[in-house]
C-alpha cells in the first residue's frame, strides 16, 4: 500500500525589521544597502544578500545581469560563492536576502530561486551545519528560518552521488 509522508518546514514571521535581534537587523540592513549596487538594468529588480560567517566576517553580493540573460547571477549566489572563494573553510552561519524594484514596492519577503536554494544547501551539507535564512522585501514582514532545508526539502545532495 502506498503511504503518505508529511514534510514540515518552519519559519518565524516578524511583522517588521524593527522586531529583529540587533545582529539580524544589521545583516538585513547591509543586504538592503548592497541591493543598491546590483547591476539589474533588464529586470530593474535589485537584490542584495549579506552572508555572516562563523569568524564574524560579513560578505555581501547583489544580482549581476547580462544582455545574454542566462549569463547573469542572483545575489545569493554572488554572495555565497564570494564567501566560499575567499574563506573556503569557514562555516556560513546566516544569509539575509532582500530586494527592491523600480516598478513596485516589494511588501513580501523575497524567496531565493530554486538554483540559489540548491547552491545554499551545498554549504549546509559541506559544513554539516545549518544556515539561517532571513528574508524580507522592501518593507513589511521578515521571515526567518533556521535552515536552508526549510526552503528546499528533499534536496539533492552529494549523498546521492
Ligand atoms: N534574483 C536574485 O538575485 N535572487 C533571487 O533569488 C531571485 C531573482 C535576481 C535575478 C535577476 O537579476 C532578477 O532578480 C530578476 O529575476
Amino acid at each position: 500500500m502506498p503511504r503518505q509522508i508529511k514534510i514540515n518546514t518552519e519559519f518565524t514571521v516578524y511583522d517588521s525589521l524593527e522586531e529583529l535581534k540587533e545582529q539580524d537587523k544589521e545583516l538585513l540592513l547591509l543586504a538592503k544597502k548592497t541591493s543598491e549596487n546590483a547591476y539589474a538594468p533588464y529586470s530593474n529588480f535589485f537584490v542584495g544578500a549579506a552572508v555572516l560567517l562563523e569568524n564574524g566576517i560579513i560578505v555581501t553580493g547583489n544580482n549581476q545581469e547580462n544582455a545574454a540573460y542566462p549569463s547573469g547571477l542572483c545575489a545569493e549566489r554572488v554572495a555565497v560563492f564570494h564567501a566560499s572563494s575567499q574563506y573556503p573553510g569557514v562555516k556560513i552561519k546566516t544569509i539575509a536576502v532582500t530586494a527592491k524594484s523600480s516598478k513596485q514596492i516589494i511588501r513580501t519577503p523575497v524567496p531565493p530561486c530554486g538554483g540559489c536554494r540548491q547552491s545554499l544547501s551545498e554549504y549546509e551539507v559541506k559544513f554539516k551545519s545549518p544556515v539561517r535564512v532571513i528574508l524580507s522585501g522592501q518593507e513589511g514582514p521578515v521571515y526567518i528560518s533556521d535552515s536552508i532545508s526549510n526552503l528546499l526539502p528533499l534536496s539533492f545532495t552529494a549523498e546521492s552521488l
